[in-house]
């Protein structure tokens, strides 16, 4: 069996300082957490990860039954939390709504706060939502009291990196990820 290595960051961000205020775009709303909501972030999950590299390093994240799996898991983790745990909405009809982006975050033993997973679809990156979606998020570690909040991001989704190096996060350790391949029955 061969396998890949993937280089990963260990990013993170101290909320001691004040944050830039950022406003959604019009006709984009959050969606807080509840039960109701879990299949529609794994939907919004898998939409924003099927075609990215992420879905090759962990490979649930390129199927709706495996985005299920994981946003379970999340739900069930003893620090999970709801109010960093996110939906975007753009449109309010039933014939427009659009469910287009997705965040969940959970509190670490050792009193920091960990971003799960960040995705907005294809079709709405670009505007801001993904900076909207993470302080939504961290506004939500600050008010559970976290002071620090770490994520990891695959080195080569450099359009992430910039994006929360941006935001004030900064990388603190490398990982490696090993994803086994199975081989080629010919
Ligand atoms: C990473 C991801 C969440 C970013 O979402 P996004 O909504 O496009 O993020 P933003 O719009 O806030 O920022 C992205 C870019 O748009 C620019 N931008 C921000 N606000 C903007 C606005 N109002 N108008 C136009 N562009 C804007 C930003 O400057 C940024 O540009 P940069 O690439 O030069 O840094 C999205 O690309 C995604 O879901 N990717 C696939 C899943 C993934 O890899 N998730 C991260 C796992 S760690």
């Amino acid at each position: 069996m061969e396998s890949t290595y993937f280089k990963r960051f260990r990013m993170e961000v101290d909320l001691g300082a004040a944050r830039r205020p950022v406003s959604l775009p019009s006709d984009y709303r959050f969606v807080p957490w509840t039960e109701a909501v879990l299949d529609l972030h794994a939907r919004t999950k898998f939409r924003s990860f099927r075609d990215e590299i992420d879905s090759v390093v962990f490979p649930c994240l390129g199927n709706l039954e495996g985005c299920r799996r994981l946003m379970r898991e999340i739900r069930n983790k003893p620090g999970f939390l709801p109010q960093t745990t996110w939906l975007l909405a753009h449109g309010s009809s039933p014939e427009t709504l659009q469910w287009c982006g997705t965040i969940q975050g959970i509190a670490e033993r050792g009193g920091s706060g960990m971003i799960q997973n960040i995705g907005v679809v294809p079709g709405h990156r670009g505007l801001g939502l993904g900076t909207c979606l993470i302080e939504r998020s961290l506004e939500g570690f600050r008010a559970h009291g976290l002071r620090r909040v770490a994520l990891e991001v695959t080195a080569e989704n450099s359009g992430a990196v910039r994006l929360y190096q941006r935001l004030g996060f900064r990388r603190i350790r490398t990982v490696y990820k090993v994803v086994d391949e199975a081989p080629v029955v010919a």
